[in-house]
């Protein structure tokens, strides 16, 4: 049989007990080959899936030995029938395990070196070794999955969008920077010695003037770059399903989005999700969850002990509140009895990670307290602890002292800690809310200075305008996330549209009028023209991919992602260029060339 009289009619994993008898041709990968002796087995893979052919010496001798050479990874082509296996042959792992294909033909399509993992899930290889070959690791049937999946939500944000009235708009990759935060990634500009166009960190500008051009409501699932510390589910470079609308305000906002968002779940994962979604302030996910994107599958709340223990004798708790922080706790319930006092000097480790300068711990008991801290407080003090606790005896109740941020964070970081270690939180549960009323501003210690919590084009709050001046801090502003498991999926605003306010919004940063012109100069001008009111969000798809394919990763739904460093392992970028090209772009460097 040659190559040309070969056209494939089925994928491997599709056969089923539908097609006995017919004669098929499929095309694969060797997933294993088990040679007993005048009959060989071979598990043919391709994206669909895996199934069993077998070949018999008797019947294909003139090209049986062409089958004793297949390996793993060996590219073939076969053409046999399909019959059904004996009773005690089926195997009911896999969906095509009701049936095997007879091999009649073979044509070897391509030959593969051993590769240096074995092609399956359960694959126990270093991170390393499977992205320097990732061509191979996204061979394994559950990244095929994943990108299968990945394929369809963005199909189906697609069509939910298109039927609402949103018109996909590409914005510019070579652009100049826009006000995100992170650093950017620059492109050195030939044509223009020294200047650089900046990779975008979001379309953020963009899709607000397509909304002051008219074109009313947008979309695009689209790249954003940030240069920046890549911290767990970060990447340099990831996607944003990206969304604007003019003409709303927020509630206008959220009410599509939870429609779209309701639909994914359904087309995903079958999973009917109840609307409206709640929706909580950024005060109470503080105060409640020490984080604005709690995780609220689980309990294990904070608590706010200041004003039960301003008057002890405990320096620690004093010196904290008078120094304008707070004192909170949080009750790990039974763990008074089942952890060590090791167990319990780690903890006090782990928060110090997060910038807390200790852990104060109380051990509840039947009639009395076990704790360091104990002799501080009276017996009324004690109990009013354990009550704002709700503290049985067995329990371990937890106090960190200090700013505010620095306690929030230290708590809700040991909350989510405690949660894993207690195993309290349900993995078949998919908890969304809103995050509300975040602080417009936030005050940066080391610029003395105000800087916008989101960005600087982030509407205030209608009846915290008068703010802006005289209590910046407490200006809330209408912004939003979207929180997912504890995960921030997406997050947007209502932008200003009103000249004024965007004056008063530049003073408060600190920026003078000519400062303000010097950076976003071209939106300045722009807005002088008609600006419809307007706001939008941006989801983190990969992360929206990564919750919906039940992966801990974002990297294993990015098809070539990069590592810590920012590094990609199989094509080893960034990479050394030659001077020539340093040259055309008028760059010098004195780096030394570390690959020479
Ligand atoms: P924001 O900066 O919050 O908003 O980004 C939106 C969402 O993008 C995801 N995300 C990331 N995902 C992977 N790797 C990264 N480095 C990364 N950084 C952010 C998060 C986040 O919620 N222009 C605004 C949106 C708007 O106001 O409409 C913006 O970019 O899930
Ligand atoms: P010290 O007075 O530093 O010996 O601390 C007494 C206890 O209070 C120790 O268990 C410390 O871990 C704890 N502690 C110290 N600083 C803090 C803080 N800022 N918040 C909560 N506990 C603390």
């Amino acid at each position: 049989m040659s190559l040309k009289d070969l056209k494939r009619t089925h994928m491997c994993g599709h056969l089923s007990e539908e097609n006995i008898g017919q004669t098929i041709t499929i095309m694969g990968w060797v997933q294993r080959r088990r040679d007993l002796g005048g009959l060989i087995f071979i598990d043919l893979r391709d994206r669909e899936g895996i199934v069993q052919i077998v070949f018999d010496a008797k019947q294909c001798e003139d090209y049986f030995k062409d089958v004793e050479k297949l390996r793993n990874e060996y590219v073939i082509a076969v053409k046999g029938q399909v019959v059904k296996r004996d009773e005690e042959t089926i195997n009911p792992n896999i969906p095509t395990g009701h049936i095997e294909v007879v091999g009649r033909e073979m044509v070897i399509l391509s030959a593969s070196k051993t590769p240096p993992f074995q092609i399956e899930d359960e694959s126990k290889v270093t991170e390393a070794l499977r992205l320097k070959h990732r061509y191979l690791d996204l061979r394994r049937p559950r990244m095929q999955k994943n990108f299968i999946l990945r394929h369809n939500v963005a199909k189906w944000c697609r069509e939910f969008l298109n039927e609402e009235g949103f018109l996909d708009i590409e914005t510019p990759m070579l652009t100049k920077s826009t006000p995100e935060g992170a650093r950017d990634y620059l492109v050195p500009s030939r044509i223009h010695p020294g200047a650089f166009y900046a990779l975008p960190q979001s379309p953020q500008l963009f899709k607000q003037l397509l909304m002051l051009s008219g074109f009313d409501r947008y979309y695009q699932i689209v790249r954003c770059f940030r240069d920046e510390d890549l911290r767990a589910n970060r990447q340099p470079e990831f996607t944003q399903l990206d969304i604007e609308m003019a003409f709303v305000d927020i509630d206008d906002i959220l009410e599509i989005n939870e429609r779209l968002i309701k639909s994914l779940f359904k087309n995903a994962i079958g999973l009917d999700i109840d609307l409206p979604l709640p929706r909580m302030t950024y005060k109470e996910a503080m105060d409640r969850y020490g984080s604005d994107k709690p995780d609220t599958r689980f309990g294990l709340e904070l608590k706010d002990v200041s004003d039960i223990v301003k008057d002890s004798g405990f320096r620690v708790f004093t010196g904290a509140l008078e120094g304008g922080g707070s004192v909170r706790a949080i009750n790990a319930k039974g763990c008074g009895d089942s952890f060590s006092r090791r167990e319990i000097d780690a903890l006090v480790d782990f928060v110090k990670d997060y910038g807390a300068k200790g852990l104060a711990w109380i051990v509840v008991e039947e009639d009395e307290v076990r704790s360091p801290i104990a002799k501080f407080f009276d017996e009324e003090d004690l109990d009013a602890i354990k009550a704002r606790l709700e503290a049985d005896a067995g329990d371990l109740l937890l106090f960190v002292a200090d700013k505010d941020d620095v306690v929030y964070q230290a708590l809700g970081e040991l909350r989510l800690e405690l949660g894993r270690r207690l195993d309290l939180i349900d993995n078949e549960k998919y908890n969304l809310l809103w995050i509300t009323e975040f602080p417009l501003l936030e005050y940066d210690e080391e610029e003395k200075r105000y800087a916008a919590k989101h960005h600087p084009f982030t509407s205030p709050m209608d009846e915290d305008i008068g703010l802006l001046e005289s209590d910046p801090a407490k200006v809330r502003a209408k912004a939003y996330d979207i929180v997912l498991n504890g995960e921030e999926i997406g997050g947007g605003s209502i932008r200003i549209h009103d000249a004024k306010i965007q004056e008063r919004m530049f003073k408060a940063l600190g920026f003078s009028n000519e400062q303000a012109w010097e950076r976003f100069g071209f939106l300045l001008e722009a807005f002088q023209y008609g600006v419809p009111p307007h706001g939008g969000i941006a989801y983190g798809f990969d992360r929206l991919i990564m919750i919906l394919a039940g992966e801990e990763s974002i990297k294993d739904v990015i098809a070539f992602p990069k590592v810590q460093n920012a590094s990609d392992l199989m094509t080893n970028a960034p990479s050394m260029v030659d001077d020539r090209q340093l040259k055309e772009l008028h760059i010098q460097t004195d780096i030394e060339d570390t690959e020479k």
